[in-house]
């Protein structure tokens, strides 16, 4: 019965469609599809944008249909373990760093001026405190990091000869190597190569684009600045992006709809049909799909009708999202050096293998909360992500015994981490740029398709994998939205379009070039800033 009028249902709008633009379809339920302008999918740092851009360009018809209880998407907290007190703490479970913070003068990160207004507590991430161990007890190697950030300002210029003369991209192990840094099976050569590559793309280097990988590295860390800051706040990161939310939406505001799971999306060039997994429906002139590369990949998640085309689905099918897994101890004791801010321990057998370690027990982060964490990304995310957490547990704890081989490494009064990459709303941490593909196989992934516009971290080319991408992108779609009503509104010539790139359709490829070339690097293709540009020079 309820399937039987809901193909009806489809069916018809689908007849409405390019038709008819007054015919509105009926639900299964009571009544007609909720109606709006714009839908927004997702609730998340590129959403919430979205909806602040529109209603900057005063479109206030919209709905956020958001999976979870709460906004903020994969900026998402939970409390654990406990203070002296007994209150809990808050640890981040995403994203945890504001990345390229700015300069007096130069160009700003938007997270790093939302964490000043609204005073998110964070403290500078400094990685030259870090001790390093093997399975024999602490041997410093740090002689071997330091030898990757020389060869970094080697590799860093190969790649932009790459990007200005047009040449094919390799992947990030070939520009390594050809700078002269070769790992090969040395183990403490490998841990320092995963802190300086695998801990910030989730990624190995052998599946990185080299071009891509260091013109974003360039946008973020050369173009703001090189600082990453960490952030303990106990109203959690997300606090900020509340704060922008509460500016434009009321306490119980009807245009949020939350714990609402979008199963179908039906598009066209004349509007969006949303169907929800209560059996209610959205039918939207527009929508913006802010989901994850993730979600976009899986086949069992969101339906879209009609199928995407080549160009796009190509697109999806070739950019990577990675597992990033944050694995939290707390202890009755800190015994860790409670100075150093990071431990790095090689393997002697897999690269990967529980690396990185930091600790929370130390000043300017939550001192004396006996906290650390480790972290595990790609191959061995999936691994631990798949195993109970007795097993993951005590895979760790024989870790920190071989590190500490002095200390009788205590049972954990608190444990736990999340699993990514089976989190049906995510998929997978944050995307990253793979190898040998271009910018335009890129801006296929942000190019629209009718009205459905996408919008997200994997939509950035200049930011991707980080939260200042997914704001970026989520003005860039309100905006560009905002500028084709605006024009539909035969506003025309004085369209309130603000949006450099422009209004309405993105430009796509649905042939693809072998290699980039230089003129390419523009706001079309998402990438306005200078990936040349170094911030105080
Ligand atoms: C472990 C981890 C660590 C990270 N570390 C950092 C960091 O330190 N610094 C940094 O800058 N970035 C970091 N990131 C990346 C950052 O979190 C993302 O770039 C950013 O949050 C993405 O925002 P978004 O709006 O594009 O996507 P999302 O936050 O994923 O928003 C999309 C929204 O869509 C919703 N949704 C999905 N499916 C459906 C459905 N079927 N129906 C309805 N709603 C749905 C989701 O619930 C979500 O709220 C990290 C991410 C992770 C996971
Ligand atoms: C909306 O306008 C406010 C006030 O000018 C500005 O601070 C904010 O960045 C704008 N937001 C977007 C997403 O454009
Ligand atoms: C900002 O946060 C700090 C530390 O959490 C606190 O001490 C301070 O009072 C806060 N300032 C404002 C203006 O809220
Ligand atoms: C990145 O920045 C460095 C330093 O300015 C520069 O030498 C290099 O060419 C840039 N690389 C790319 C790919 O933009
Ligand atoms: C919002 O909803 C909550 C829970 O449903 C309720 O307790 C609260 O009073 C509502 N607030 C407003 C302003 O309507
Ligand atoms: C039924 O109608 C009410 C009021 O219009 C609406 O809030 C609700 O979502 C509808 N339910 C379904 C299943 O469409
Ligand atoms: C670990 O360090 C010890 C002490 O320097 C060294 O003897 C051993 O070979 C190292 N292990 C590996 C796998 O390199
Ligand atoms: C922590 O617990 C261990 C037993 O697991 C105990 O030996 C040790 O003394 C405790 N440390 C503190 C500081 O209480
Ligand atoms: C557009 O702007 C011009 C110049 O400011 C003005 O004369 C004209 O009336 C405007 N048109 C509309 C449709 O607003």
């Amino acid at each position: 019965m309820f399937v039987n009028s809901f193909v009806a249902l489809i069916g018809l709008w689908a007849l409405s469609v390019g038709a008819a633009p007054s015919f509105y379809p009926r639900d299964s339920g009571n009544g007609t599809c909720r109606k709006t302008k714009v839908a927004i999918l997702g609730g998340g740092v590129a959403g919430i944008t979205a909806a602040q851009a529109l209603t900057n360009q005063s479109i206030t018809d919209f709905l956020i249909v958001e999976y979870n209880g709460d906004i903020g998407g994969r900026m998402v907290h939970t409390p654990f373990g406990a203070d002296q007190a007994g209150n809990p703490y808050t640890v981040e479970l995403g994203a945890n760093w504001i990345q390229g913070l700015g300069t007096e003068g130069g160009p700003e990160n938007p997270i790093w001026t939302f964490g000043k207004k609204y005073n998110i507590s964070n403290t500078y991430s400094d990685y030259e405190s870090i001790l390093t161990y093997n399975e024999t007890g602490a041997v410093d190697f740090t002689n071997l990091i330091g030898d990757f950030e020389t060869a970094w300002t080697d590799f860093e210029q190969a790649a932009g000869t790459i990007l200005t003369e047009n040449l094919q991209d390799r992947s990030f192990r070939a520009g390594l190597s050809q700078a002269g840094w070769k790992p090969k099976k040395n183990m403490a050569a490998q841990a320092a190569e995963w802190w300086e590559w695998d801990f910030e793309t989730s990624y190995p280097p052998d599946e990185s684009s080299f071009v891509f990988g260091i013109t974003g590295y360039n946008l973020s860390f050369y173009q703001f600045s090189d600082e990453n800051n960490f952030v303990t706040d106990q109203r959690g990161f997300n606090h900020w992006l509340k704060s922008i939310a509460s500016t434009f939406l009321t306490a119980n505001d009807t245009r949020l709809l939350l714990d609402t799971i979008v199963t179908d999306v039906h598009y066209s060039d004349t509007g969006v049909l949303v169907t929800t997994e209560d059996g209610s429906c959205i039918e939207a002139d527009y929508a913006i799909c802010t989901f994850s590369l993730g979600v976009l990949q899986n086949d069992d998640a969101v339906t879209f009708h009609p199928e995407f085309p080549e160009w796009k689905d190509t697109s999806i099918a070739t950019f990577q999202i990675g597992t990033y897994t944050k694995i939290f101890f707390q202890f009755n004791e800190t015994f860790w050096d409670p100075d150093t801010q990071f431990f790095l321990y090689a393997s002697p057998t897999t690269r990967g293998y529980y690396p990185v370690w930091q600790s929370l027990s130390t000043e300017g982060f939550h001192p004396d909360s006996n906290i650390i964490f480790a972290t595990v990304v790609g191959r061995e995310a999936y691994r631990i992500e798949a195993q109970s957490d007795d097993e993951t547990k005590a895979e760790a704890l024989e870790v920190l015994a071989q590190m500490f081989p002095d200390v009788d490494i205590p049972e954990p009064t608190a444990f736990l981490y999340p699993r990514w990459s089976t989190t049906p709303w995510s998929y997978g941490s944050y995307s990253n740029w793979p190898v040998g593909t271009t910018l335009e196989t890129h801006q296929n992934l942000r190019a629209n398709i009718g009205r459905l516009y996408f919008a997200g971290e994997h939509t950035s080319t200049e930011y991707f994998g980080f939260l200042h991408g997914a704001w970026f992108e989520g003005r860039e779609a309100g905006q560009r939205i905002a500028g084709v009503i605006a024009k539909d509104a035969e506003y025309g010539a004085n369209s309130t379009c603000k949006n450099e790139a422009g209004c309405g359709d993105h430009v796509k490829y649905e042939v693809l070039h072998g290699t980039t070339e230089l003129y390419e690097y523009n706001a079309l293709n998402g990438m306005g800033a200078d990936p040349f540009y170094v911030a105080g020079s």
